[in-house]
């Protein structure tokens, strides 16, 4: 199994090319097999999520190539099976979008039951009462969803709750459904946007993304388009708190700093120096930085998937932090991690009190999942010390390359396979 080991003590400074969104290129690939003729998809992570998802779509029998790094072509006139299987399934969350398209265009879907980062309970019950109210039946049945319909018929669905995914599943299912359909309640994040803005691209009639309520015109049929997916807003953020946490000085570039306005507030918060310009934008930290409260909400709120970055970050802040993590019950786990590299921490249900200590030192720690695992890293990174971190493919599964970001960045990181490889790496940084 690969590790991190990071040798600390190095401010992170210089300009880093953020990747395209890997949540919005999981459901633009997933609405990509919604047509029979070509779509080409541009600004795709090169990420593991992604080639778990490509995977899926062309074992259901869709043509899937990749003429570079970043592009992906998709042609799924050759569709022929709409069960997708459990093995690959299980091992990502955005699976479920093949749901949304596969009954959205073959009225037919059989997935099973998606995996994902383990953060909470995760139910999909919102995904299901949208797909049912269309007018498709849907049962579990050994642990997969088989959903059918006759005829999807537009209607009119208020969701229980904000869900980024059920919001983009029943748009995929809707968008060729008979009729008007209006979804109230729902995601406003960028994601939901592109996917929207893609789906348009491909004729359907999809408005009022981005406000909490959608109208979906059904289309007879969709076609082949091109389309570039938007910067990844959490990649930017993770670099932006990995500036604040080693006292840096990072420009990240390619991002829309619309997307990222809470995370820009909350360094500034904290004393951070911003510099936004129209696609870049810059954080200084000069250290000294001081404490605030946070709560994890829906866009345009702080996004869930940046607080263990801004838990590492205050927790090396001056003063008493609490962060309220209102998305997911069971994301401070990565705290426990945090707490043996010296942080002050006590958490109390969805409610973590941080006290900002003057440094932390290096541990052994674990990845535990996507965001923990970056956030981790950018601990590892504000010590003085060497850290070695666990299960790496976490990290793997949504960030493109980071180890090497990081050393652009000034960082000293190595992944390593063997006990051999992690000494050499001890012996060589001293
Ligand atoms: C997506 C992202 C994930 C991000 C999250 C919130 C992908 C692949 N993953 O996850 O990185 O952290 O949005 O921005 O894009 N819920 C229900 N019933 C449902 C659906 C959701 O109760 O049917 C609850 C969830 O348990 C959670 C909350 O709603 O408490 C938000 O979940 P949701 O927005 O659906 O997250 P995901 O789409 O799974």
């Amino acid at each position: 199994m690969e590790q991190y080991v990071i040798k600390g003590g190095h401010p992170l400074v210089g300009e880093v090319d953020i990747s395209g969104a890997k949540n919005a290129a999981l459901a633009i690939l997933a609405a990509g097999i919604m047509t029979d003729e070509t779509v080409t998809i541009d600004n795709v992570p090169d990420v593991n999520d992604i080639h778990v998802l490509l995977e899926a779509i062309s074992e259901i029998g869709a043509r899937v190539s990749r003429p570079d790094r970043h592009t992906v072509k998709i042609n799924a006139r050759s569709i022929s099976n709409l069960r997708v299987d459990y093995d690959y399934i299980k091992k990502i969350r955005a699976s479920y979008y093949l749901l949304g398209a596969l009954l959205g265009k073959y009225k037919k879907a059989e997935v099973a039951l998606p995996g994902g980062c383990n953060i909470g309970s995760r139910p999909i019950d919102q995904h299901l009462k949208g797909f049912r109210a269309l007018g498709a039946k849907v049962d579990i049945i050994g642990g997969k969803i088989v959903a059918e319909a006759k005829r999807l018929v537009g209607c009119h669905i208020y969701f229980d709750g904000i869900s980024v995914g059920a919001t983009i599943n029943v748009i995929l299912a809707a968008c060729m459904a008979e009729g008007q359909t209006v979804l109230e309640n729902v995601a406003k994040e960028p994601h939901v946007v592109d996917v929207a803005n893609f789906l348009n691209s491909m004729g359907a009639n999809i408005k009022g993304a981005g406000t909490d309520r959608i109208r979906i015109n059904g289309v007879r049929a969709l076609h082949g388009s091109n389309y570039s997916v938007i910067p990844d807003q959490i990649e930017a953020g993770t670099f932006m708190f990995a500036a604040a946490a080693t006292k840096g000085d990072v420009t990240v570039r390619n991002v829309i700093p619309k997307h990222l306005e809470a995370t820009i507030l909350k360094l500034k918060e904290i004393g951070c120096e911003i510099d936004e310009q129209d696609l870049d934008v810059r954080v200084v930290s000069k250290g000294n930085l001081t404490n605030t409260h946070i709560k994890t909400m829906p866009h345009p709120g702080f996004p869930t998937d940046l607080q263990p970055l801004i838990g590492v970050t205050l927790s090396l802040c001056k003063g008493v932090s609490v962060i309220t993590e209102g998305v997911f019950e069971n994301r401070f786990k990565y705290l426990d991690e945090l707490a043996r590299m010296g942080a002050n921490i006590r958490v109390e249900g969805n409610i973590a009190t941080i006290e900002g200590v003057r440094e932390l030192s290096g541990a052994r720690v674990s990845a535990l999942d996507l965001r923990a695992g970056a956030a981790l890293c950018v601990a590892a990174l504000a010590t003085d010390d060497i850290t070695v971190i666990d299960d790496i493919e976490f990290v793997k599964r949504g960030y493109e390359r980071f180890d090497e970001k990081l050393k652009s960045l000034g960082a000293i990181i190595e992944k390593v396979s063997s006990e051999r490889e992690l000494q050499k790496f001890k012996l060589k940084v001293g």
